[in-house]
């Protein structure tokens, strides 16, 4: 009776803080939270929210709350204005090295310290020197792109771009050439794979972290994981390797690519002040920026450090840049007229330049705009990082379940085998906990006159932002017009955020547009973009770990 009572206390009792707060919210389920409204994805449950309950609104993230921040002054000022409150994403309790020494996740004074010492790594020269790579890459894709043409058949584009951006992330942050179309059993692209899997396996430990976090996190911290070991002392070799590889050699002589970035700074870096960090706010996105002055000082960054800001190319620009490729593909296929005006630009652009690189790109002004309204549609990494990922409940998972609870009361076992059940049916339900568009409040504070006391989570959900009719006439239709400069001026600026703002924003954005500018240039020199049967319209999308189409991308490949 006594333990009943407890757990059954237990299972809601975190679940009066958002009201404490002012904050409305759909009603929780003991243990697990609202997790179940977001079995469809993240954009459709955050959506259900906040059509319910306002701009201001709230759910439990198992026994979490999590506040959903729609309205953009608010959010402006949560990224913005008050950043110095803001600093951190949410702690992510089950990440190990050496993802947790990456910029993504790390906190505080450290995260303030590799910021500033990788900022300049992103600058607009650096960028420049990231040009040939980019090229190469691209002649590869041109070439798978070529069979595909010269067969007739349709052909999943959203794959050939998968295979592409790792192929990037390998050259580029890894100083390994490879052809993941043609060759993928490549140790690099397999460990990669294995890498990202890792974030989206069957866990039933996730779900028992979300209802008990106290006693899981610790004892999921201490589990030995040897597959995640092995990839791990992968890459650190593939590291060592290349870091003996490149001290022996004369500098002129050094690959010029991220990796060396890194390298160079484990000694000396360009020191950059927080407020230089917002490379968003920077950028417009059609223009040159300017360079920060370089003044060398001696920061380090430790070896497992560089391997962390390493793995930045796959976990937040690996899946992200290629889905972008993906949908941008899709709608310029299913739009026509847009799609000829497009082709029209990139040859006229071909008469009067030698080739597109970052100090020609900004004359592509119509491919900006397409790639602007592709973003607003279909923002890549519009909710989270893909850390805890989906967790798919099959006969084992139940098994592992009746395994795992036999010391909880049975009342509570029951309940929560009941829940798992009722998954078994529903097939799978998104828990991953970390979001990248988060921030955490270090201090007490007041957001639209509700008092939000340190170490509350706010999230920033841009897809429906993005999508919202009250701020985006008929959101649904592809207008790549919608982001000509007059356009622009009259909407607020935090209603479009596909990269984040401030200074904790995406670091990449230049070097993701740059990228997308590049290869779709390339591409449409060449070739053009029909549907066929196997086009799927309108396109189902998975938000799962990012926002990408759900069955790939299937389009005839005509060339030009
Ligand atoms: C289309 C491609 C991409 C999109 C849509 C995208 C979007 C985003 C977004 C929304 C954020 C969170 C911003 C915030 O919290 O305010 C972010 C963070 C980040 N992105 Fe990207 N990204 C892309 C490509 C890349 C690439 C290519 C890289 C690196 C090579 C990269 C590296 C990062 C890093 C390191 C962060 C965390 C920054 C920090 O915490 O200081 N991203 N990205």
């Amino acid at each position: 009776m006594c333990d009943g009572h407890f757990s059954c206390r237990y299972s809601i009792s975190a679940f009066s803080q958002l009201q404490k707060m002012g904050i409305r919210h759909p009603r929780p389920a003991p243990f697990i939270g609202n997790v179940l409204l977001f079995q469809k994805g993240f954009w459709e449950g955050a959506n259900q929210i906040l059509k319910m309950y306002g701009p201001i609104s709230g759910y439990y993230m198992g026994r979490r709350p999590m506040v959903l921040l729609s309205d953009p002054e608010a959010v402006k000022q949560v990224l913005q204005k008050d950043f110095s409150n803001f600093t951190n994403r949410l702690k992510m309790n089950l990440v190990t090295k050496p993802m947790s020494d990456s910029l993504l996740c790390l906190r505080d004074q450290q995260w303030k310290r590799v910021r500033s010492v990788l900022t300049p790594s992103f600058s607009a020269a650096r960028m420049k020197e990231m040009c040939p790579l980019i090229h190469q890459g691209c002649d590869v894709l041109l070439s798978n792109l070529q069979t595909f043409a010269d067969s007739g058949e349709s052909c999943n584009v959203q794959r050939s771009y998968a295979c592409y951006t790792m192929d990037i992330v390998a050259s580029v942050a890894f100083g390994t050439n490879v052809d993941s179309q043609k060759d993928p059993d490549h140790p690099m692209v397999q460990n990669s794979k294995k890498f990202l899997e890792l974030f989206t396996p069957l866990k039933p430990l996730v779900l028992l972290t979300l209802a008990f976090p106290s006693i899981m996190v610790p004892i999921a911290r201490r589990l030995p994981n040897r597959n995640r070991d092995k990839i791990n002392d992968f890459f650190r070799k593939i590291m060592k390797d290349m870091m003996d590889q490149r001290d022996q050699q004369p500098s002129g002589e050094r690959r010029r690519d991220f990796l060396q970035l890194l390298l160079d700074a484990r000694t000396t870096a360009s020191n950059v002040s927080v407020e230089h960090f917002d490379i968003v706010n920077q950028a417009d996105l059609a223009a040159p920026v300017k360079e920060e002055p370089r003044k060398e000082t001696t920061k380090t960054l430790s070896e497992d450090e560089i391997l962390g800001q390493a793995f930045i190319f796959l976990i937040a620009g690996y899946e992200t840049t290629s889905s972008l490729l993906a949908f941008t593909t899709y709608l310029l296929a299913t739009h026509p007229e847009s799609q000829e005006r497009l082709l029209r630009e990139v040859d006229e652009f071909s008469e009067n330049h030698d080739g597109a690189d970052y100090n020609t790109v900004h004359h592509l002004p119509y491919m900006d705009l397409v790639i602007s309204e592709s973003l607003r549609m279909y923002p890549p990494a519009f909710r989270c990082v893909p850390v805890c990922g989906v967790m798919r409940i099959t006969p084992l998972t139940t098994g592992a379940a009746r395994v795992l609870f036999p010391s909880l009361l049975w009342s509570t076992q029951v309940w929560i085998l009941l829940f798992l059940r009722r998954m078994h049916y529903k097939d799978q339900l998104m828990l991953a906990t970390h979001t990248l568009f988060a921030r955490e409040a270090a201090a007490d504070c007041t957001v639209m006159g509700c008092k939000i006391p340190a170490g509350t989570v706010l999230e920033i959900p841009i897809g429906c932002m993005q999508n919202d009719p009250r701020y985006w006439e008929e959101p649904e239709r592809f207008r790549p017009e919608r982001f000509t400069a007059e356009e622009k001026q009259k909407r607020h600026p935090f209603l479009y955020l596909p990269f984040g703002a401030g200074p904790r924003s995406c670091i990449g954005m230049r070097l993701a547009i740059l990228e997308a500018k590049i290869t779709l240039y390339r591409i449409l020199r060449k070739f053009r973009f029909e549907t066929c049967p196997h086009t799927q319209i309108p396109l189902q999308v998975t938000a799962v770990s990012t926002l990408r189409p759900k069955d790939g991308v299937y389009v005839r490949v005509v060339a030009r």
